[in-house]
């Protein structure tokens, strides 16, 4: 157990070490069993979280919200719409400013080819730590939440295989940061990781590159396939969700075209059934139901997708616990 962690940011999986990894989840089933037995864990006391949006949210922000609040704190929902940044103040004047007021800052920006840079921006002007609630490159507390659940129900991630497909959706272009930050954390867990998705959308080559050398190193494996029934077979883990192909072309309306080549990837009762028995079918969630997951499957027996919406909470009390400190 690591216990040095006071004022790092959170800003991807990658530049925390497995051990320190090992720690978040080691505290965040701790403050779980907390919760569960009503037992007060106000750690951080008179702490302020800064909680910035630039994307709607549904589970982020009631998660960090009412995780700061269990820890003692106070978050502060700020919508970027609210602020001056659209009239000049940059990500340096966040970073300078808001962490003067506040113990952490955590932000969300989607933005492809922005989100990223700027969370790094702000982490630079600040003298306390930066979350990253999600940018166009990662979604480390979404991650995190994953790992969790998976150890919570298969125990040892070790040489189990996980899928983490694509799935049609026509709701939007959706950002590349959750299969990119699962393909991260789950190789360095020695997972057997299956990527799987049409031609059009891959990932990031430099992530695809980073997740080969993390399993080389943790002794799982990492496949690239472009077919879900293959990448279902077997699978003791399902993870298929939408994303976009930004990497192929950021044109929404010929993404949108694209995709239309794709709407029979859909997780459905026939390809859970191509799984293992117990295979367990996960989504970080908002799913377009019947489009992307069928209504019998996202609310099958296999689906953990509440489970894995809880362990947002947890996983971001236990980071904000050993950061904010
Ligand atoms: N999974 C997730 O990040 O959900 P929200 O977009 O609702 O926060």
């Amino acid at each position: 157990m690591q216990t040095h962690l006071r004022g790092r940011d959170m800003i991807t999986t990658q530049e925390w070490t497995k051990d320190e990894i090992d720690t978040v989840m080691e505290v965040a089933m701790h403050l779980k069993l907390q919760r569960a037995m009503g037992v007060p864990h106000a750690s951080l006391r008179d702490k302020a979280l800064a909680m910035l949006f630039f994307f709607s949210s549904t589970r982020t922000r009631s998660s960090f919200e009412a995780g700061i609040a269990q820890l003692g704190g106070h978050g502060a929902f700020i919508d970027s719409d609210t602020t001056q940044i659209s009239h000049g103040d940059t990500a340096k004047e966040i970073g300078e400013i808001y962490g003067r007021y506040y113990d952490g800052i955590a932000i969300r920006q989607c933005d492809w080819g922005i989100g990223n840079q700027y969370i790094r921006e702000v982490a630079a002007a600040s003298r306390v730590p930066v979350l990253n609630m999600q940018c166009d490159v990662y979604h480390p507390f979404q991650i995190l939440a994953d790992l969790m659940t998976i150890i919570e129900k298969k125990g040892d991630p070790r040489g189990k295989t996980i899928a983490v497909s694509y799935a049609y959706a026509k709701s939007y272009q959706k950002p590349l940061s959750v299969p990119q930050s699962l393909i991260l954390l789950m190789t360095r867990y020695g997972m057997n990781v299956r990527l799987v998705h049409p031609p059009e959308f891959k990932l990031m080559p430099d992530i695809v590159q980073q997740a080969a050398d993390n399993a080389r190193y943790a002794g799982g494996s990492f496949e690239i396939m472009h077919d879900m029934d293959e990448g279902f077979k077997g699978a003791d883990v399902v993870y298929p969700k939408s994303w976009g192909c930004w990497v192929t072309t950021e044109d929404q309306a010929e993404s949108v075209e694209i995709g239309k080549k794709y709407t029979d990837w859909i997780a459905d009762e026939r390809r859970m059934s191509l799984a293992q028995r117990d295979a367990i079918y996960m989504h970080c969630l908002p799913a377009d139901r019947n489009i992307e997951v069928t209504d019998g499957v996202i609310d099958g027996p296999q689906s953990v997708v509440y489970d894995e919406a809880e362990n947002r909470l947890h996983v971001q009390k236990a980071v904000m616990a050993l950061t904010m400190a």
